[in-house]
């Protein structure tokens, strides 16, 4: 087989990020090697992301940037998947002549035979078929050339909720879940591969097996949770109104579940969470979050607030702002509501304007700012365990140079903050850092999306003080 070079460009959320891996394995059969080349590439794959209108024009300015390439390169095989793969179908050949393949969601497991297809009879394809099982791809994950300690793994497709301003039922279909034999023996074998940390992912995987009756999501966690050497779990997305008892006490009952759970609330206004068609009040949402923390005291809590929603008033945004003053978000991810083909809200009335939509985008980033620096800060003396995932951004550019005390890696606490620390020569045990290792550290200072510590030798900490807790010395 000849060696042939695939760029495969990612945008969009974690799914996407799981998806691209997938791609990449499939493409492996096919002799392709990932390269980070444009120019070296024989087929550049764009997976893609339709969830915002933003995210959409990310794709048409990479597609344009392709043009040179393919004049040079007539040979170049150009492929789009993902959301607006999806959604756009044959039209996207239409408006991007250079596009050779258009594959749908639901079309990754084909993928190979598609590429092959291609290169021999020099054709054009659309693949947007939406079967309603799953197609897996029946090759078991290492596409990674990078080596990582933490990795994603779907474990279910698709949505049901139709929320009014959502384009992901429409574009990912019905909500389908795996089979969880095959996600176990997927974690095992990306375990044995070195990996540490998994983070479960589905757009609402509190739903999980539930429609077919496969098994249940708190189950699905202690089975993963018995795993033999995953340090880790962590999963995402969560939809307060499926957030049951048994998943909330799973938080205290699984010595591998992260202590974060990101909650999308979307408006703090009942009135429009109606709209939005989210089946829970903020009554509902707020004792949700109340009930959590009693079982999880530390946890953290993240969630996703759309502004400008049709018909959101000056009193419903205040209702918005009130609620994150209540909850005090660890983080917050805010977004000006646009319309998404489809989406039921994309017909409603009352739209905002663009210029009201950026001053409250702008408010809820301000306030949030305040929250998430003053749990950051609140965190200045204290120990935690981190789960070391690499060289820190800043050592990645620099290189692996300099004395082993300069060396600068990073991590993450239970909690999902980012730490950076430098190996400490000081203390024997550290002088060895190693990647997929857990490390306590003393947390110096807390900057706005980042804290930075120091290594602290496991004999200096009380016993029964470390494992997971942590404490303020
Ligand atoms: N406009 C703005 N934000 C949106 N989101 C989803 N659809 C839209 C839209 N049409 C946001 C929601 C969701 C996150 C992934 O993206 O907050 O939780
Ligand atoms: Fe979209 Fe709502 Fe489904 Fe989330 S739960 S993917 S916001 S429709």
């Amino acid at each position: 087989m000849m060696l042939k070079y695939a760029y495969i460009h990612t945008i969009g959320c974690q799914m996407n990020v799981y998806d691209s891996e997938q791609i990449a394995n499939g493409l492996k059969t096919l002799g392709y090697q990932l390269t980070s080349s444009l120019e070296t590439s024989d087929l550049i794959i764009v997976n893609t992301c339709s969830i915002r209108e933003k995210a959409e024009q990310k794709v048409f300015s990479f597609l344009g940037r392709l043009d040179r390439l393919k004049g040079l390169k007539p040979e170049l095989i150009i492929g789009v998947g993902g959301c607006v793969a999806q959604q756009e179908g044959a039209k996207l050949l239409e408006r991007v002549p250079n596009v050779d393949l258009v594959f749908g969601t639901k079309a990754i497991g084909r993928l190979p035979g598609l590429v092959e297809k291609i290169a021999v009879k020099r054709c054009r394809i659309v693949d947007v078929k939406m079967p309603e099982k799953i197609e897996e791809l029946n090759i078991l994950s290492d596409a990674v050339d990078e080596k990582k300690v933490t990795r994603f793994v779907t474990i279910m497709q698709g949505c049901d909720n139709y929320c009014s301003y959502c384009v992901v039922p429409y574009v990912r279909g019905k909500e389908i879940s795996r089979d969880p034999n095959r996600i176990l023996d997927e974690i095992r074998n990306l375990v044995a591969a070195g990996v540490k940390e998994v983070t479960l992912l589905g757009q609402n995987v509190n739903s999980y097996g539930r429609k077919e009756g496969l098994s249940t999501f708190p189950r699905l966690l202690t089975q993963i949770n018995d795993i033999e050497g995953l340090l880790r779990i962590r999963f995402t997305t969560s939809h307060p109104k499926d957030l049951s008892d048994d998943l909330m006490s799973a938080f205290r009952h699984l010595d591998k579940l992260c202590h974060h759970i990101h909650l999308p609330v979307q408006s703090g206004s009942n009135k429009i969470l109606q709209r939005m068609n989210r089946k829970y009040s903020r009554e509902i949402y707020l004792e949700k979050v109340d009930k959590l923390r009693n079982i999880c005291p530390d946890i953290a809590i993240t969630s996703d607030i759309i502004v400008g929603f049709p018909g959101e008033t000056a009193h419903d945004f205040k209702s918005s702002l009130n609620l994150i003053r209540r909850v005090e978000f660890d983080g917050l991810y805010a977004f000006k509501y646009s319309d998404r083909p489809n989406a039921a809200a994309t017909r409603f009335s009352q739209k905002i304007g663009e210029k009201e939509k950026k001053e409250r985008l702008q408010q809820v980033l301000d306030l949030q700012d305040h929250y998430t620096t003053k749990k950051n800060k609140a965190l200045e003396g204290s120990l935690q365990l981190i789960l070391v995932e690499g060289l820190s951004k800043k050592q990645r550019k620099a290189g692996f140079q300099g004395k082993a005390r300069d060396i600068q890696w990073t991590g993450r606490t239970s909690t999902n903050k980012a730490v950076n620390f430098f190996q400490n020569e000081d203390v024997a045990s550290f002088t060895n850092i190693t990647q997929g290792q857990e490390v306590h550290i003393r947390v110096i200072k807390a900057f706005s999306h980042s804290l930075w510590g120091e290594p602290v030798s496991v004999e200096t900490i009380p016993i029964g003080l470390r494992g997971e807790e942590s404490y303020v010395a």
